[in-house]
């Protein structure tokens, strides 16, 4: 049994302007001590699916299941789910500032969250605060516990947020884009120390970002989503090497150091769909450069590709048409071919 899995998740938001279907089928599952990597355009439902299965997103209307240990989040009340974040599921967001209170000693707020959910004294939470500030790297610990958020930099609130999520020994943490508005060397410092806490505690992660680069450096396993929907699922190395999804294809042509010879950033053409309908269709059509009728019957179901175990694909391509060469001659780049030639 995986320690979550997520299966045909649905999630769309009733507004003034019509029904916005933010996620339209997502299915993932997750393992003890694993580390699943999110990625996908802006927009793409990243933040709106994971929030959803921890009851984070009020109005909503949700399908579909998400069961931690075999028991569907999403049959959940309020209560019980209140329950289950900050002890079993902990969540790191992008702005430690919007959930760190301004006036509220630091040490004050990881003791606290840890005496909300565990039978400890003030004293040893105190004690155990200090300790957490020292494994996330925040020097002299035992005088900064006693500081505001504001005295601590955004890369030290960062760590502060790490803390807290790691108080309670999550099975699951979910970051959702947890270093994407800090320096590259906080960053790597940051992914380092949840690499070790997993190392030691066994904690699954779910890494949300925009950043292969970051996926390829800590992931065991990546998520492509768009439009709502998962495009591609395989292990990391897979994912790189033999990506099958014109989408994921045209995601690593537009980094540099994956599009080729030329050393050029080849942008995906185009938008992604609106959200303001249910897609029929494969999500991807109007961008793909090797779309054909097939894809405009009904969004393709994940399927079996390339060599390695795992390794699913939401296209009707074959399924041994995998890896960059062999799939996107030059000028047939996913999105960058045919407008160009
Ligand atoms: N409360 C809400 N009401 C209406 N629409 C919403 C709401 N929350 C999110 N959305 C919409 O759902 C879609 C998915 O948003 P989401 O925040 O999950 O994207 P994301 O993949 O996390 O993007 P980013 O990388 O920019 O964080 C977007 O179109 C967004 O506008
Ligand atoms: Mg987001």
């Amino acid at each position: 049994m995986s320690l979550l899995e997520v299966r045909d998740l649905r999630v769309s938001f009733d507004t003034d302007d019509g029904t916005v279907y933010a996620v339209q089928g997502m299915s993932f599952s997750v393992e003890p001590g694993q580390t699943l990597g999110i990625v996908g355009e802006s927009g793409s439902g990243k933040s709106v699916a994971t929030q959803a299965i921890m009851g984070l997103t009020p109005g909503a209307t949700i399908t579909g299941e998400a069961k931690l240990e075999g028991v569907d989040l999403l049959a959940m009340s309020e209560r019980e789910l209140e329950a289950i974040r900050g002890s079993q599921v902990s969540l790191i967001f992008q702005d430690p500032l919007t959930s760190l209170h301004p006036l509220y000693r630091v040490g004050h707020q990881i003791a606290e969250a840890m005496r909300v959910h565990s039978q400890v004294t003030k004293a040893q939470a105190e004690d155990r605060a200090i300790d957490l500030l020292g494994q996330v790297g925040i020097p002299e610990p035992a005088r900064r516990v006693r500081d505001y958020p504001h005295q601590f930099s955004g890369g030290m609130r960062q760590r502060v947020m790490i803390a807290m999520a790691l108080a309670l020994e999550p099975k699951l943490i979910i970051a959702d884009e947890p270093t994407t508005a800090l320096d590259v060397t906080v960053q790597a410092q940051i992914l380092e120390l949840l690499a070790r806490m997993q190392r030691d505690y066994q904690t699954a992660v779910i890494l949300i970002t925009h950043d292969l680069g970051v996926v390829a450096d800590v992931a065991d396993e990546v998520v492509i989503m768009y439009a709502g929907r998962p495009m591609e699922r395989a292990g990391v190395e897979a994912a790189f090497v033999e990506p099958h999804h014109p989408y994921t294809q045209g995601l690593l042509q537009s980094i540099p150091s994956y599009s080729g010879r030329t050393g050029k950033l080849r942008p995906i053409k185009g938008y992604p769909p609106s959200l303001m309908r249910q897609i029929n269709e494969c999500p991807f059509a109007s961008r793909c450069p090797y779309v054909h009728d097939e894809c405009r019957v009904a969004p393709p179901p994940l399927k079996p590709v390339g060599t390695k175990p795992g390794h699913l694909s939401a296209c009707v391509l074959p399924a041994d048409r995998v890896g960059l060469s062999a799939a996107a001659p030059e000028g047939a780049a996913a999105g960058a071919g045919a407008a160009e030639q």
